[in-house]
Formats: structure tokens, C-alpha cells, sequence
């Protein structure tokens, strides 16, 4: 017996909750360009999100469509179906960020132009014939995708919990977008790991594609605050690096970098399953209580009694 079979991944029953996506929005005019006050650091190293998720999640949402005829399993199938929901939602409220951080003097085009080719040219279709390529591309994907999700149900569990930079006086607009978006992944943080092991679960595959899903979510994002931190036009010599990342960790403003090492092994480890990560009952508090969440849900209460 293989260590896979002795050790399968667990999963948590009570963390599944029901998927919908909650049609939010933001107005945008009163946050600042620091929007964490005096730390264009902290502020541009997540802002880094706006420039990778419009397209990382309309590509997950490509994939998954893909996916659909491969689901035997009728749970799972609602569950990827409410997972691409959230997904296209996410993507279309982080790009619509964009276009006021170019009202403060960033433009972003000239990295979102290099994300979409990403996603829809290195990572796009390809030409395959049908059959044995093109499957083994589609799992490729759908394995990255899992591997991805791991870190943004990390990001959702650490901006949950994420208290100083609302001791700081963080825009209230931002963190209700950060923070609406984080427990949507924690809610959702299960279904690409499910998928994958229902389409494939091969732990060589796994194993693979966390690694170019790591070093490329690093690569991306120290170009990405680097590319802020250069054109934001207050700042006289914008920098970035891998210590400030460390001490922003340290201040509570940025995800800690010892618990970002930490969730590389537990990834990695044969009995892992999402469900044993973060707290869905946290996310269910907050998304009770956002601001663009509850005026979405009585939006929709009114739709439906009109
Ligand atoms: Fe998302
Ligand atoms: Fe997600």
C-alpha cells in the first residue's frame, strides 16, 4: 500500500458551507494612495493583489469551465460552480481598483499587460490536439490552481485576523474589500483541492505544481510591489525588498513571513486537506457583518420582492 492510500487527505465535514457569489461594490473616490497611513510599503505590497487577481481569477474561471464535464460527483460539480461564481466576482472587484490607483498618479498597465499574457498565452489553451495532451494540460491547470488556492485561503485567514492594520487606521473601503474577498477564500478554500484530487490527486502532480505556483506567486509579487514602490509618485526612491517584506510581517501589517514558510510543508504533507486551514465560521461572521456584503444581500432581498 502506497503512503497516499495510508495517509489520504481529511477533511473537515463542519468546515463546508453552501457557495454563492454576493454581488458587491465599492466607491472608490475617498481612499488614499497610502491607504495603510505611512507605509507605502505594506500598501503597495498588497495592492500587488489588484494587479495579479482580475486576470488569475478569470483565467481560474476559464479552467474550471473546462473542468465541469469531468465532475461525476453532483456536490462537487454546485461546489465548483458556486466557487466559479465567487471567482468572477473577485476578479471584476479587484480591477475595478485599477483605474483609481491611475486616478493617484499609478498607472498599472504596464504590469497588468505582462499578467494578462500570463494567464491567457503561457497559461491559455494552447493548440493541442483532443485527447491525451490537452487532458494532461487541463489537470496541469487544475493542480495550479489547488496549489494557488492554498495561498489565498492563507491570505483570507491572515487579513481575517489581520487587527493592526485596523490599529493603523487602514481604509475602511480597502479592508472591507480585503476582507470580503478573504472570507469568500476561506469559504471556498476546499473545492480546487477537491477537484483536483477528484480529476487526478496524484501527489507527484501536486507536489510539481506547488512548486511553480510558489516561485512564480513570488517572483510576481516582489516585481509587483518593486513596480509600485518605483512609479508611486510620492515616493523620491521607492524600493522594495525581502526585509521590509520580513519586518512588515513583523508589525502585523503583512502576512508573517515564518507562517507563510509554515504553510509550505503542511501543503506538502499527504494527510493535508484545506478544511483543516483557517475557520469558516469566522468567514461567515464577517461576511454577516461587511459593508459590501450585507448591501449586496438586501440588494438582492429587493430584487426578489419587486
Ligand atoms: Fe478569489
Ligand atoms: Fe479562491
Amino acid at each position: 500500500m502506497s503512503n497516499t492510500q495510508a495517509r489520504p487527505p481529511r477533511p473537515v465535514e463542519s468546515e463546508r458551507t453552501a457557495l454563492k457569489a454576493r454581488k458587491v461594490s465599492f466607491s472608490w473616490q475617498d481612499t488614499p494612495l497610502h491607504w495603510v497611513p505611512d507605509d507605502p510599503f505594506a500598501t503597495h505590497t498588497i495592492n500587488v493583489l489588484h494587479l495579479l487577481l482580475p486576470a488569475g481569477e478569470r483565467w481560474f474561471v476559464h479552467v474550471y469551465r473546462q473542468a465541469l464535464p469531468l465532475i461525476r460527483d453532483e456536490r462537487l460539480r454546485e461546489d465548483v460552480i458556486g466557487f466559479i461564481g465567487q471567482e468572477a466576482t473577485h476578479s471584476q472587484a479587484h480591477d475595478e481598483v485599477l483605474p483609481h490607483l491611475a486616478e493617484l498618479g499609478l498607472d498599472p498597465t504596464p504590469y497588468t499587460a505582462q499578467v494578462d499574457w500570463l494567464f491567457e498565452k503561457l497559461l491559455g489553451d494552447r493548440t493541442l490536439p483532443p485527447g491525451r495532451a490537452r487532458r494532461w494540460w487541463l489537470l496541469e491547470r487544475v493542480a495550479l490552481i489547488a496549489a494557488i488556492e492554498h495561498y489565498t485561503a492563507f491570505l483570507g485567514d491572515w487579513i481575517l485576523n489581520a487587527d493592526e492594520l485596523d490599529r493603523r487606521g487602514a481604509d475602511p473601503v480597502m479592508l472591507d474589500l480585503l476582507r470580503w474577498h478573504g472570507a469568500e477564500e476561506v469559504e471556498h478554500r476546499s473545492v480546487a483541492f477537491d477537484l483536483f484530487q477528484h480529476v487526478d490527486g496524484s501527489y507527484r502532480r501536486r507536489a510539481r505544481t506547488w512548486a511553480t505556483a510558489f516561485t512564480a506567486l513570488v517572483f510576481l509579487w516582489q516585481r509587483g510591489a518593486r513596480f509600485f514602490m518605483e512609479n508611486d509618485p510620492t515616493l523620491l526612491d521607492g524600493r522594495a525588498s525581502l526585509k521590509d517584506f520580513y519586518t512588515g510581517g513583523k508589525r502585523g501589517v503583512l502576512p508573517p513571513t515564518g507562517d507563510l514558510l509554515k504553510s509550505v510543508p503542511r501543503y506538502l504533507s499527504r494527510s493535508y486537506h484545506p478544511s483543516q486551514e483557517g475557520s469558516t465560521e469566522q468567514a461567515a461572521a464577517y461576511l454577516a457583518s461587511s459593508p459590501a456584503a450585507t448591501a449586496a444581500a438586501a440588494a438582492e432581498r429587493e430584487a426578489g420582492a419587486a
